[in-house]
């Protein structure tokens, strides 16, 4: 980030806002007496050494995503060298570290124990990607205060998540991970999941803490490929990348993890320009920052920092607090100290962060309070939990395609053919990051066909080929099957392992020889129904033409296979819309809704103009897509003026009908588009969604409110604010069919 070429307004806003900031931060870190008293006093009886100690993160060695780097944890605790452990679970396990550190150590410091409880913890639910796309931040927040229960029923008082990086290129498999492509969603579910975690306490032993991740723009990686580099204009950052992060703060999360990448020149661990400036100083936060894994030392290959000396230095001075398994510190910072290279209150300030999140999560007063084998005996896997995954599976699948309207399948059907290497897999119903997950656990979706559907109805099966090998074996045995039946249920998609953390694509269609299995199926002609399992957007254009109907199940969890039958078999309504734009090829990519519109808009009769010469310029599924075994029509789209000025409130109304056979949930949208700025502007932008319930024939007025802050953005000057000016209005439900009006905003002073 060139600090140095930001516009002159631009800085004098930012230090203004940072001097107050940093006001209330220093004012904000020692908010309780008591704590600041223990905490002094612990600093003024560490050594330098035992400083840094609290500086270090280590892996118990049980998962890891990168190189070990050693395996002395154990020794470290007693030393006082090292004050947090990730990967440690159990109850039991966790309360014998933590001893070591109460009883055997100089100080007698706590540990913090983190760990990647990503989607749920042992009940697994979908993964986040497939969570957005139900629109319920009351669901997403439940998730993951189910998952913060079950976590710190065995030890962990700590984790990494939310990971809340915007990205738009599904090669990318930490698509996964996140919310989707839109900033504003991002933003709501960005709260959800911290208040989710950090509960209204964090003292409660039943709450942990969150952290906001990958700081910044790791979405970003160039060609999609995991840990590339990322390259942003200052304007897209604060416009797309932060504001998730920005949202974390305002939730209060206690910790952040800064990105692997590369941003615009400065590896993001070594970047005091997002992790003092705009973090602490211009956001306020003030809890503590953890590095990816040994993202430190990569600051050498990064080519920033000569040596992993250098690479310390840089990073403690940028704002990091804590060495995530590199060991960097431990090595190298108690000499730079004595050096005079590192001043000693950086270390102070970094362990002060650290100690205070140690003191909220109520480890000062007890250590073992997250160690509790009864409560994890009592919590783990709860059936209470077991149904809430149910639920949120069902609410994250996305109906894409319902030819016919052959769903939902009928339960008495007399044969049932389910084919495809995914039918029988329990774990990869999981998907990536399932790290307590235990794969065994889900029934397979054909187990579960079995169970829903009504007495002596046949339900045949046959694998067809593997998820990735490229052997056609299988195929003949699959025809056959399906030849018997009267329907058939494909169960297609990626392995669990496919998508997450070092998972990019470059082909992102069905993997292995499954297109093949799919042309085979469509020549015996009979009704197909495609079931997909994947953590990112998948190019299927080739599917949609082959079968009738197709379900995004993702990856939906430990009950996913039973949600899947619920949602076939219509015990359930589907009403899931995606949060990420399925491209037609990976040509598309990146494929966004919220594009600009270019001097040359797409105009199919001028072949100079912005487009494709094979292919259309939509995606094939675009953002907020999502059908219903209902349908739903909107109607007098009204705007209470057609000016407003810059305090009053524009009220948006639209009438929306269910009318068909079926009780629904929809999720009705709001769009906007600002014609003219000082910088040009999306052709789109989510402003808001509301969630309605209609019986068949209900009519339900939906209402909307927008006023001018609503209209903000970076201007010309990346000053923050709304520009006076012509506004499109776009209401539907989804991103690309909507109703549409037109309002003006005046403004006293002009822009
Ligand atoms: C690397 C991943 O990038 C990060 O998301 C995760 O939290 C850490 N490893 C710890 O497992």
């Amino acid at each position: 980030m060139n600090w140095s070429s930001t516009s002159m307004r631009f800085k004098r806003c930012f230090c203004t806002l940072m001097v107050v900031f940093s006001l209330s931060c220093v004012i904000g870190l020692f908010a309780d007496p008591k704590m600041e008293k223990t905490i002094n006093d612990l600093l003024g009886k560490m050594t330098l050494e035992e400083k840094i100690g609290q500086m270090t993160l280590y892996t118990s060695g049980w998962a890891t995503t990168g190189a070990k780097m050693d395996d002395n944890y154990m020794d470290y605790i007693k030393t006082g060298k090292c004050g947090a452990i990730f990967n440690a679970l159990t109850a039991e396990y966790t309360k014998k570290l933590q001893k070591v550190a109460v009883e055997s150590s100089r100080l007698k410091i706590p540990l913090i124990f983190g760990y990647d409880v990503i989607h749920g913890h042992r009940t697994i639910m979908p993964i986040p990607l497939a969570e957005a796309c139900s629109w319920d931040m009351a669901a997403i927040e439940k998730s993951c205060r189910i998952a913060a229960i079950e976590a710190s029923a065995e030890g962990i008082n700590w984790t990494f998540a939310p990971m809340v990086d915007i990205a738009r290129d599904p090669r990318w498999g930490r698509v996964a991970e996140g919310s989707g492509e839109d900033t504003y969603l991002g933003c709501l579910i960005a709260k959800a999941r911290v208040k989710g975690f950090q509960g209204d306490d964090l003292s409660k032993p039943d709450t942990i803490i969150a952290c906001a991740k990958h700081y910044a723009a790791y979405g970003g990686a160039q060609g999609g490929r995991d840990y590339n580099s990322v390259d942003v204009s200052e304007r897209t950052l604060f416009e797309t990348y932060l504001p998730p992060f920005k949202a974390c703060v305002e939730a209060g999360v206690g910790s952040f993890m800064t990105a692997f990448n590369d941003l615009s020149g400065v590896p993001c661990t070594a970047n005091k320009f997002l992790l003092t400036k705009v973090l602490h100083d211009l956001w306020g936060f003030n809890g503590f920052v953890v590095t990816d894994y040994t993202s430190i030392n990569e600051l050498v290959p990064h080519g920033i920092a000569a040596n992993e000396e250098e690479a310390g230095k840089l990073s403690v001075l940028a704002g990091v607090d804590m060495d995530m398994e590199g060991g960097v510190y431990m090595k190298y910072l108690a000499k730079q100290v004595k050096d005079g290279i590192v001043p000693m209150n950086r270390i102070d300030e970094a362990v002060k962060r650290i100690l205070i999140a140690k003191w909220k999560l109520g480890l000062f007063e007890d250590p073992y309070r997250y160690c509790d084998e009864n409560r994890q005996r009592e919590m783990v896997l709860n059936p209470k939990h077991l149904a809430f995954s149910l639920e949120m599976a069902k609410k994250s699948m996305v109906l894409l395609q319902n030819e016919k309207n052959i769903l939902p399948l009928r339960k008495d059907i007399k044969k049932i053919a389910v084919i495809g290497p995914l039918a029988s897999s329990t774990e990869d119903l999981l998907g990536s990051w399932h790290a307590a997950g235990d794969g065994k656990k889900p029934v397979s979706v054909l187990d579960s066909i079995k169970e829903i559907v009504n007495p002596g109805v046949e339900v045949l099966y046959a694998q067809g080929c593997d998820i990735t090998e490229s052997s056609h074996s299988g195929f003949q045995k699959a025809i056959e099957t399906a030849k018997e039946a009267d329907v058939i249920i494909l169960t297609i998609g990626e392995r669990e392992s496919m998508s997450g953390e070092a998972s990019s694509r470059s082909d992102i269609d069905l993997p292995g020889v499954q297109n093949d299995l799919v042309e085979a199926i469509a020549t015996v002609k009979k009704p197909t129904v495609a079931v997909l399992f994947n953590g990112r957007p998948l190019t299927i254009t080739k599917l949609t033409k082959k079968v009738d109907a197709i379900l995004e199940a993702w990856f939906p969890g430990t009950m996913g296979g039973k949600a899947v039958a619920e949602v076939v078999f219509g015990d359930y309504n589907p009403s899931g819309k995606l949060t990420i734009s399925f491209p037609r090829s990976v040509g598309q990519i990146p494929i966004y809704y919220n594009m600009k519109n270019t001097g040359r808009p797409i105009d199919p009769k001028n072949k100079y103009t912005s487009k494709y010469i094979d292919i259309p310029n939509t995606p094939l599924y675009p953002f907020g897509w999502g059908l219903s075994y209902t349908t739903f029509k909107y109607s007098g789209l009204t705007l209470s003026s057609k000016t407003i000025g810059e305090k009053d409130v524009l009220k948006i109304s639209v009438d929306v009908k269910n009318e068909g056979k079926m009780g629904g949930e929809e999720t009705v949208q709001l769009y906007v588009r600002n014609i003219a700025g000082s910088v040009t502007r999306p052709v789109k932008e989510l402003k808001g969604y509301k969630k309605v319930q209609l019986n068949p024939s209900e009519t339900k007025k939906v209402e909307f409110e927008l006023n001018s802050n609503d209209l903000a953005f970076y201007r010309f000057d990346m000053s923050w604010g709304p520009e006076a000016g012509n506004f499109e209005v776009f209401v539907g439900g989804n991103s690309q069919e909507t109703l549409n009006g037109k309002f003006e905003l005046k403004m006293a002073s002009a822009q």
